[in-house]
């Protein structure tokens, strides 16, 4: 028995190459005691993992070359060493961009979706990208009725969550997207009061047209371009979630960041934010939102890729704004 895996061959220099990393077969790997093996049907893809495969310090450790890539998964048990799981379980938890995965108990979760709701949505809208927006939106943006918000890659995983939560506490939402389709979906289906198409040159214009007043939380997924138009639209007591900067994830030099002696005169709130710093809010967001998801009031849109084989291109794009929403892999079908 073997198992198909993506490896990193080689550390990119700017945008990662399909040359930078390798599909592989390798023997199964067997289970040890308190140790679980899960076949996976669903790979999750971030931006995250481009900095993983970078070598430079970060709070989590790079992808060593030859390495198999990380990603979260959905998977099925298939063959359990711990008592808490058992063969035929449905887990969110596993990592690697594999078919197979061998993975300790402890750190899966079972999971068992309410009607409605599909198993890839716990990589979503469910799972850490929309526990990332719950974060932030919780625990920096502070949104009050009547407050500006702005919100970059609305259509994306955390955008698409970040701004439904603002409207849902009172807030005008304006989005940012590439291009005029996501801009649609950002409005019509998302309900954001307006979004912006950042490729269309304008910002600077359009931030004045929407956001007249200024702009109370702006919640930060992109950087470069955007960053700098916003920050002198920032209001008094503004506040900035510094939840990732995607622009720059491929840049081999960084340009200079904002004048931060606008922080003091407009005593802004700038903050970073790490997901993995309060495990407790994944089952949190889970219970509050999973009948949201169910019911259909809180919307989102997946961009499902087939193939462990396609991970690679499909990844390359997602740093560039190839995906339209939470970007996942079908490795594997649901049932066997
Ligand atoms: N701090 C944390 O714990 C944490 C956790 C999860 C995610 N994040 C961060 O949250 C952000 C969004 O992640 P996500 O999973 O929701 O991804 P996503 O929005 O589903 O996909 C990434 C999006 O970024 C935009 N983008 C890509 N390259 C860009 C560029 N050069 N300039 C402007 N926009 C660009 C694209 O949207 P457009 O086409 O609309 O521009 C693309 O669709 C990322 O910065 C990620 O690193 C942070």
């Amino acid at each position: 028995m073997t198992r198909m895996s993506v490896i990193l061959k080689s550390r990119p220099h700017g945008a990662p190459k399909p040359a930078n990393f390798a599909l592989v077969e390798q023997p199964m790997p067997l289970p040890a005691p308190g140790e679980v093996l899960t076949r996976t049907i669903f790979l999750s893809l971030d931006p995250y993992m481009r900095g993983r495969i970078s070598g430079r310090a970060s709070y989590a450790a790079p992808i060593p070359e030859g390495g198999d890539m990380t990603g979260e998964t959905i998977g099925e048990v298939l063959a359990s060493h711990d008592p808490a799981f058992a063969p035929g379980d449905i887990v969110v938890g596993a990592y690697g961009w594999a078919s197979h995965v061998v993975t300790p108990g402890s750190r899966l979760t079972k999971i068992a979706p309410p009607a409605g709701v599909p198993l890839s949505a716990y990589l979503g809208v469910l799972g850490m990208p929309g526990v990332t927006a719950y974060s932030g939106m919780t625990d920096i943006g502070q949104v009050k009725p009547g407050e500006t918000v702005v919100i970059s890659a609305a259509s994306g995983a955390v955008g698409s969550v970040a701004g439904q939560l603002a409207k849902r506490a009172g807030a005008r939402v304006i989005g940012v997207a590439g291009g005029p389709e996501k801009c649609i979906f950002v409005q019509e289906s998302l309900g954001f009061d307006g979004c912006i198409d950042h490729r269309a040159g304008n910002l600077e214009t359009e931030l004045d047209l929407l956001c007249p007043d200024g702009i109370d939380v702006y919640f930060e997924n992109v950087g470069g371009a955007l960053q700098k138009a916003v920050w002198p639209r920032l209001k008094v007591f503004g506040r900035m979630i510094m939840c990732g900067m995607v622009a720059q994830y491929n840049a081999t030099a960084f340009e200079p960041g904002p004048n931060l002696m606008e922080v003091v005169g407009k005593r802004l709130r700038l903050q970073g934010l790490i997901v993995s710093d309060k495990p407790e809010r994944f089952a949190e967001w889970r219970a509050l939102a999973a009948p949201w998801v169910a019911e259909g009031s809180l919307k989102y849109r997946e961009d499902v890729v087939t193939g462990l084989e396609n991970a690679v291109e499909a990844f390359i794009g997602l740093l560039d704004g190839q995906n339209f929403g939470k970007l996942v892999v079908r490795v594997g079908p649901d049932h066997i």
